[in-house]
């Protein structure tokens, strides 16, 4: 080891719309979301992640509360670099150097991003002291994080649902075969839901609120084979101006996120269709991989197998599945 390698550190950050995770010796040391409140007076950060998210919607005119990135790309430059550095002084392997160690750092991508957004996540990387910074497409990430060995001739499906794109890859020898990006995820999922309930029900509900729908009973699945009881849900009455709540149950939320879902389906339909046949033959038998914390939709892996006809799996976790993606890059 050198002198200068003394000084290094090598991180990996997936800087998803929804949560960024950053990853150091193999573990995940960061694990918060995408959020960042500014104070407008300073232009300072003043919270990041969790903290942030708590703020979410609750602000004064002094504060605003900033998600960053938008379709799976910064949308706000200043912000972002603003997060990642916050994040990065939180590393517990950092926060107190008096040194403070340059980084190699190794980022995941979304597949169809331009190259003007790629020089944004570069920039935006090297403003923390990076010496070095490696890109590494999100796909490819999500699949050695679901345990596929990439490297293999046999092809390899991968649907990444995350909060700002769905990234859908067909994997083989290191690389990507076919591919498409949607930006269509998890914050659609969650604002088709603000939507039905504003116009079934008049009532006004924030993207926190939202979001509890999808996770506690979001469905893929008109009839799912298990029970999901009805919730109750609180917001702003539109005709009245009033707090109310309301009972909703799982099957209005299918109606609320069907056609959404039916566009991943088409995606994931086409992708299969200008697939290779040696690797369709492939993919007949190793299936399909689901990752990302759209994978968590009840009823999703279920309904994508109907519609393919192929084994759907599952990722083990799929809301952190990139923690062993960073030993692959180098
Ligand atoms: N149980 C659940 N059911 C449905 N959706 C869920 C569940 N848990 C989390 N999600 C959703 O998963 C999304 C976040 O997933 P993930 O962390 O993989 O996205 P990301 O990597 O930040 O985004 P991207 O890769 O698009 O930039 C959010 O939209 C969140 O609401
Ligand atoms: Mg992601």
């Amino acid at each position: 080891m050198g002198i200068f390698d003394m000084f290094t550190q090598e991180i990996a950050i997936d800087l998803g719309t929804a949560n960024t995770l950053i990853i150091h010796n193999n573990k995940i040391v960061i694990d918060e979301p995408s959020i960042v409140a500014i104070d407008r007076l300073t232009g300072k950060a003043i919270a990041v992640g969790t903290q942030a998210k708590l703020m979410q919607g609750k602000t004064h005119e002094n504060i605003k509360v900033v998600r960053p990135l938008k379709d799976g790309v910064i949308a706000d430059f200043h912000a972002s670099e603003h997060m990642i550095k916050e994040f990065i002084k939180q590393i517990p392997q950092i926060r107190g150097k008096f040194i403070q160690p340059t980084l190699r750092i190794v980022i995941c991508i979304p597949s169809g991003i331009t190259e003007v957004e790629k020089r944004a996540v570069r920039d935006s990387a090297q403003k923390v002291n990076a010496k070095e910074v490696i890109l590494i497409y999100e796909p490819m990430a999500a699949a050695i994080g679901a345990g596929i060995d990439v490297e293999s001739p046999e092809g390899n499906m991968i649907v990444d649902i995350g909060g700002g794109t769905t990234e859908i890859a067909v994997i083989a020898l290191g690389g990507i075969v076919v591919d498409r990006s949607l930006k269509l995820a998890g914050d659609v999922f969650t604002n088709d839901i603000s939507y039905f309930i504003r116009s079934n029900y008049n009532l006004d509900i924030g993207e926190r609120t939202a979001e509890r729908i999808k996770i506690e009973i979001g469905s893929a699945l008109e009839e799912l084979d298990f029970t999901l009881d009805d919730i109750s849900v609180q917001g702003k009455d539109l005709l009245t101006g009033k707090p109310k709540e309301i009972m909703v149950s799982y099957k209005e939320i299918f109606k609320a996120l069907d056609k959404s879902i039916m566009r991943i389906e088409d995606a994931v339909m086409e992708t299969l269709s200008i697939t290779p046949p040696e690797l369709a033959t492939d993919i007949y038998k190793t299936g399909i991989f689901l990752a990302g914390g759209g994978a968590l939709l009840n009823g999703l892996a279920d309904r994508i197998h109907r519609k393919t006809g192929l084994p759907v799996f599952v990722a083990e976790d799929p809301l952190r599945n990139c923690c062993s993606w960073d030993r692959h890059c180098s």
